[in-house]
């Protein structure tokens, strides 16, 4: 636990970031008030979000979203729920791809905000709403896809949240996880290192005009998340059976699919 514990009310006032230098010299995943520290620097990047991901992706976190749909096996008659939506990229994608039904649950109002200006006016099946990855206000096997992009590592207890994903699939539904990873090639790995901690942070954090300390929190907080494998051993350790994993941009990410399969 950091021993800096913070209030939301400092920190969203920009009395002090959400992630200081000194917090980011631990592990993140570490403070108790993590939860807290990941709202209010989402609130606070919320409105760049977007702009920020294509440039910092080479506009391919589209693609790695659409390749995150095409493995969750979507058929026609499916509910897809996308947790830690954000501002609903991969909600749109689920919906584009003909999914029955969309629900796209996030903690951070101002990420949602963004997330329904998209869709206003128009009639993409989908609802956007406010919650808690940790505690899913939906009733048990209730969904066929789970899918959560770039937000498990965001998580409080990602154990528990991987728990209640658990709960509200489905006989025969999937989990899909997109998320950062390490990529195996040691010349890949020397460019990405130098890319995502010395110049996106610089850049990311010039264009969203921010000062929270959002893109130093980062590569620190892939660096000490789990590494793709130990992600799959606990998605299969909570009971998700034949569990695969796909390598994206020479393993920059990796999408992550779980069946729950509890009857043979
Ligand atoms: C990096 S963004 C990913 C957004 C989106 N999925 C995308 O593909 O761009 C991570 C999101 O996780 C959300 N988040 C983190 N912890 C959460 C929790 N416990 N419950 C719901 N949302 C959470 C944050 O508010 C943030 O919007």
């Amino acid at each position: 636990m950091m021993s800096n514990e913070i209030k939301k009310e400092s920190i969203s006032a920009g009395k002090q970031p959400a992630w200081s230098e000194i917090d980011l010299s631990s592990d993140p995943h570490a403070a108790s008030d993590k939860a807290k520290r990941v709202e209010v620097m989402f609130e606070s990047i919320s409105r760049r979000y977007d702009l920020n991901n294509r440039i910092h992706s080479f506009w391919l976190d589209q693609l790695w979203r659409k390749k995150a749909v095409a493995a969750s096996d979507l058929q026609v008659e499916d509910q897809v729920i996308d947790i830690a939506c954000g501002t609903g990229d991969l909600s749109i994608a689920f919906a584009n791809a003909n999914a029955k039904s969309v629900i796209g649950i996030d903690f951070t109002q101002g990420m949602i905000d963004r997330a329904n200006a998209k869709i206003d006016g128009t009639n993409i099946p989908i609802e956007f709403r406010c919650g808690d990855a940790m505690a899913l206000e939906l009733e048990d096997e209730s969904a066929d896809v789970i899918s959560i992009a770039f937000g498990i590592r965001n998580v409080q207890d990602p154990a528990i949240a991987i728990e209640e994903f658990y709960r509200v699939l489905r006989q025969g539904g999937r989990l899909v996880v997109l998320e950062f990873s390490t990529p195996k090639n040691a010349l890949i790995r020397y460019m990405n290192n130098i890319y995502t901690k010395h110049i996106m942070p610089r850049t990311a954090s010039f264009v969203a005009g921010d000062d929270s300390g959002a893109y130093h929190y980062l590569p620190k907080s892939i660096d000490t998340f789990l590494g793709a494998e130990a992600l799959a051993e606990q998605i299969e350790h909570i009971g998700f059976k034949r569990v695969t994993q796909t390598p994206l941009t020479f393993g920059v990410c990796t999408i992550t699919v779980g069946h729950k399969i509890t009857r043979l």
